[in-house]
């Protein structure tokens, strides 16, 4: 089944968490979201762009509600302090786990480790761990985990975590959003085996033009354009992460992406499909065990009995 802006459903009541939410893809999620009534927390690392994406989403409908949540990914205090700040929310429906990094030149977080794995996998896997409580009230949240197209292809090199063996831009970058999904499928079957009412699903935009290029210079600013005009705009892009989040047909596990020219773009968002690699439980139960050692963050969920 396909899925148009026009099937979200109304959001009234709901409280959102939209992560990288200033710009991109992250900003149309939060747009979507609010337009439909969802009270939208934007999580973000800078005040200022925070305060212009709130401006601009009251500018453009009244009904949009929002707040600007703190939020560094790459470095766990801020996580702590953010996850310590959502958590006095009165409830929580949706986190979008969307904020990203692209193939900058060899960068490390503050505890180490590579930056794109630091930002895009590391530091979503601990806010998620730190409000996992608060996601299982209520009747449970959704959690919502973008990966990417690049994440076919790409493995996790356990040993060279922090890139002091090397580092390749592209080669980090994909093993980022193999990550992404990894972690996606992984919480939900280890939601699935606790009971809890809390569901995760995955998903992609396909090929987008947003800021996500800007560590690529010219080449990549025309590369950006092109995409613009060709595939997808950053709005479309964002309609996958809006069926994982209020699709009512949507299930935890389930991974989306645009339904149209082999998942890089489309109006309308459907199934979408994940490598082989990124179904693997014994890599994700790695992946998993590693994060908590990297963070020192444990959601407290134990592994899904084998299959
Ligand atoms: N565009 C595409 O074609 C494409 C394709 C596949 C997947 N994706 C994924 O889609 C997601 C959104 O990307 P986009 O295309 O919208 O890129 P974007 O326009 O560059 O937006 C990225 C967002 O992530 C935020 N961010 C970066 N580092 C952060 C940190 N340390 N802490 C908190 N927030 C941080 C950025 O904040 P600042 O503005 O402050 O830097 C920005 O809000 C990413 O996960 C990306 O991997 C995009």
């Amino acid at each position: 089944m396909s899925f148009a802006f026009s099937d979200i459903p109304d959001q009234s009541g709901k409280t959102a968490i939209v992560t990288g939410a200033n710009t991109g893809i992250g900003f149309a999620i939060a747009q979507g979201l609010a337009r439909k009534g969802a009270r939208v927390l934007l999580a973000c690392r800078d005040a200022d762009k925070a305060q212009q994406a709130q401006e601009r989403l009251a500018s453009g409908h009244e009904r949009a509600v929002t707040e600007f949540l703190p939020l560094d990914l790459a470095n766990i205090a801020s996580v702590r302090e953010a996850a310590e700040r959502a958590g006095e929310e009165e409830r929580i429906d949706i986190l979008v786990n969307n904020a990203g990094v692209m193939m900058p030149p060899l960068s490390r977080a503050p505890g180490g480790c590579e930056l794109q794995f630091a930002v895009n996998h590391l530091g979503h896997f601990a806010f998620t761990g730190l409000l996992l409580d608060k996601l299982a009230a209520d009747g449970g949240a959704r959690v919502v985990s973008q990966s990417s197209l690049a994440h076919r292809g790409a493995t996790i090199d356990f040993d060279n975590l922090d890139a002091a063996q090397g580092y390749g831009r592209t080669k980090f970058y994909g093993q980022s959003k193999l990550a992404n999904l990894l972690f996606a499928i992984e919480l939900d079957r280890r939601l699935r085996a606790a009971n809890s009412p809390v569901v995760s699903l995955a998903c992609h935009p396909g090929i987008a033009q947003t800021e996500l290029t800007r560590h690529l210079g010219v080449l990549g600013n025309l590369f950006g354009a092109l995409v613009g005009a060709v595939l997808n705009t950053g709005e479309a892009g964002a309609l996958p992460a809006l069926q994982s989040a209020t699709d009512p047909m949507a299930q935890g596990g389930d991974y989306y992406g645009p339904y149209g020219l082999r998942e890089m773009s489309g109006r309308t968002s459907g199934r979408a499909i994940a490598s082989k690699t990124a179904r693997d439980p014994l890599l994700a139960a790695r992946l998993w065990a590693k994060s908590v050692e990297l963070t020192g963050i444990d959601p407290g969920l134990a592994p899904a009995p084998a299959a």
